[in-house]
């Protein structure tokens, strides 16, 4: 992915032998139930959610913040390519899962491009192994069979009313999901997805990198008529962790603390957020987890499918009307305004500070 702000390239590495320690040798020294304990299952009241995902930094810190909340219960992790190919994305989100011990979360791996353009993934924005240069040990957890578009579907029929979707990529998974089957849209709770901006974008001037991936899934994810929230760059870009945050992870001990902050400080050396690093996909959880960590706007938003320098913007209509122009003579004329329905829960304002104190809270210590 791309984005505004300053742009250093760096290589931040946890080591493997810190993580094999953790992971092999210390469950023999008697922390392997501590940390079972602090992955286990969510209580029953917890919202279900299934997170679409592109692993990812940022969209590590998300899969990591589900987790280790309460308030949620991840039903499953469908895979779409992005700032990785499915495939890496796919071997990620399993690393992931190991490290915490949910090897029962079926993780399913989908599309592979977007639906009408070619791939661009992002070595440059989240290292070449899409987790910002940190090493783990290869999963033991097993892939769902599945095709990521058919985990959604399987699963929002299997919780119908109950499932909120988080999508953290590109749209190509969910829209293809709505194609297969548009049944799913009234079944599902919300959609509440990192993407878009109505104030410039972090790939060009005008559009973010989930949405410029693929204009033509976002436009149909938008348009399906579900209660879609859209956390974006005008919010996640003021939610930035700081090399403080990152230091507090550390200090707090344990190796998901040490994961974390090793990516965190990669996201605070790309300068996306003013100030410190942005971890986009983290706050679209957090909005799930607490909505009341975000100030949202119900605005009409299209995508933007063609266009020379704006394809994949998130066009939105501050207004809500737009004017009604008629034939007259060898022109038109304006005369009134056509009133636009809206579609999107946009978030204008963020409560940063509460929002990275959650993250870092809840990923401490484990
Ligand atoms: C979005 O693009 C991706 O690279 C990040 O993971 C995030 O989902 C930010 O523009
Ligand atoms: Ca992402």
């Amino acid at each position: 992915m791309a984005s505004s702000g300053s742009r250093t390239s760096v290589s931040v590495r946890v080591s493997f032998a810190s993580l094999c320690f953790a992971f092999c040798i210390a469950p023999c020294a008697g922390l392997a139930t501590a940390q079972a304990a602090a992955a286990a299952a969510p209580p029953a009241a917890a919202q279900k959610v299934l997170i679409d995902s592109d692993p990812g930094t940022d969209d590590a810190l998300a899969i990591l913040l589900a987790i280790y909340s309460p308030e949620l219960d991840v039903k499953g992790i469908s895979i779409v390519a992005g700032n990785v190919t499915a495939e890496m994305g796919f071997d990620d989100a399993l690393r992931v899962l190991s490290l915490v011990n949910r090897c029962d979360i079926p993780v399913a791996r989908g599309a592979e491009k977007p639906l009408l353009q070619p791939l661009v993934t992002g070595t440059y924005w989240n290292g070449a192994n899409g987790l910002g240069g940190a090493e783990t040990p290869p999963s033991k957890c097993q892939g769902d069979r599945r095709f990521g578009p058919d985990l959604i579907i399987d699963l929002v029929h299997q919780y119908p009313n109950e499932i909120t979707i988080i999508p953290i990529g590109p749209l190509t998974n969910v829209a293809l999901a709505v194609r297969k089957d548009p049944s799913i849209v009234p079944l599902v709770k919300g959609v509440v997805l990192m993407g878009g901006s109505i104030s410039g974008g972090n790939v060009n001037g005008a559009a973010e990198y989930n949405i410029y991936q693929d204009p033509e899934a976002a436009s149909i994810v938008f348009n399906a008529g579900w209660p879609v929230t859209m956390v974006g760059l005008d919010v996640t870009e003021k939610a930035a962790i700081l090399p403080a945050d990152a230091d507090k992870l550390d200090q707090s001990g344990g190796p998901i603390a040490h994961f974390a902050a090793t990516v965190a400080r990669y996201q605070i050396k790309l300068g996306e957020a003013s100030g410190g690093g942005a971890v986009h996909d983290a706050l679209a959880v957090g909005a799930v987890i607490d909505p009341t960590l975000l100030q949202t706007k119900f605005l009409r938003v299209d995508v933007e499918t063609g266009g020379e320098f704006a394809r994949g913007e998130t066009v939105a209509n501050r207004f809500g009307t737009v004017e009604k122009n008629v034939p007259a003579g060898d022109h038109r004329d304006t005369v009134g305004l056509t009133k636009t329905q809206p579609n999107v829960h946009v978030g204008v304002g963020v409560d940063s500070r509460r929002f990275i104190d959650m993250l870092v809270g809840r990923l401490s210590g484990k």
